[in-house]
């Protein structure tokens, strides 16, 4: 490996050009390659020619001079090329971990990773005390919960709307209660933080997931609890979102280069 990290970045959304943003200058991080699909490549090469004009812009993941693989653009992102460049060799770092709530797909990624002889690594995101839940796995985990509290608005376009006007809600109403599987499959754009919950703990069938609409609320909070041999835990967090897209949380972003500059850090934390 050169003394420069090569990195190929996939996806030049909120969170790639967040990401782009924090790595300018940055001489042990080279963003070598773009990844986006071709119709969003004249976007992504406006974005590139701000913030990363010696990054190329392409639509895969160049097949030689790539050290590391970042990924922030989807599960169809995840399928086209993290799991190439991982059978490749390539070390990946994973964003969109709800992906791996779909069946079988966690699987494919390890595989993926073994016959390359390589890692991928999922990042922590909009969420905290992955550290404090998976190091509590080694001893043992009784429960872990999970519990997304938004404002009515910010479930519009989901199944809480079945029966319910969202917009006359006065009080917190729970809208989902039951296992993470579950609520992957019907609440898929707000799998992420479960499933990382779920990945780190106690998989998707045993990780209890509770999603509130909340009208005296104005920002997304996540709550997990967790108990077992090594005590237990409760964690609340209030995320400020990506102004490029609300739906993202700004920590994800922190998260991602976290991951990327403990890879080149001679003391990782
Ligand atoms: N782990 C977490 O806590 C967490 C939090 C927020 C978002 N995410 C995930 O991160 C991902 C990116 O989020 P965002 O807010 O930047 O989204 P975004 O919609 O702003 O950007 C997505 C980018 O991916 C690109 N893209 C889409 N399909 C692609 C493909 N097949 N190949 C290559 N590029 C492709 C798009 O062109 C776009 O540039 C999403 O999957 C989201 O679910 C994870």
């Amino acid at each position: 490996m050169s003394s420069t990290t090569r990195i190929a970045l996939i996806g030049c959304g909120a969170i790639g050009t967040s990401v782009l943003e924090l790595l300018q200058g940055d001489v042990a991080l080279e963003i070598k390659a773009i990844v986006v699909p071709t119709d969003a490549l004249a976007s992504a090469q406006a974005t590139a020619q701000r913030l990363a004009p010696r990054a190329q812009v392409v639509s895969s993941v160049p097949a030689d001079g790539i050290d590391l693989v970042v990924e922030a653009a989807g599960h169809a992102a995840i399928e086209a090329h993290v799991l190439p460049a991982l059978e490749r060799g390539t070390p990946c770092i994973v964003a969109s971990v709800g992906a791996l709530s779909a069946e079988g797909f966690a699987e494919r990624l390890e595989a993926a990773a073994v016959t390359g002889g390589t890692q991928v690594q999922l990042i922590a995101g909009a969420i905290g005390a992955i550290d404090a839940l998976a190091a509590a796995r080694v001893g043992g985990l009784d429960t872990v919960r999970y519990t997304g509290r938004k404002p009515p608005h910010a479930w519009k376009g989901t199944p809480a709307e079945e029966g319910r006007d969202l917009g006359a809600l006065t009080a917190e109403t729970v809208i989902f209660e039951g296992s993470a599987r579950e609520a992957a499959m019907l609440y898929p754009k707000n799998a992420n933080v479960a499933a990382t919950v779920s990945l780190a703990g106690l998989g998707l069938d045993r990780t209890f997931v509770r999603l509130i609409a909340d009208p005296a609320v104005t920002e997304n909070i996540h709550t997990v609890e967790a108990e077992g041999a090594f005590g237990d835990f409760e964690l609340t967090m209030r995320n400020k979102p990506l102004a490029a897209n609300p739906k993202t949380s700004a920590l994800t972003v922190y998260s991602a280069v976290r991951a990327l500059r403990n890879r080149v850090a001679a003391l990782a934390i």
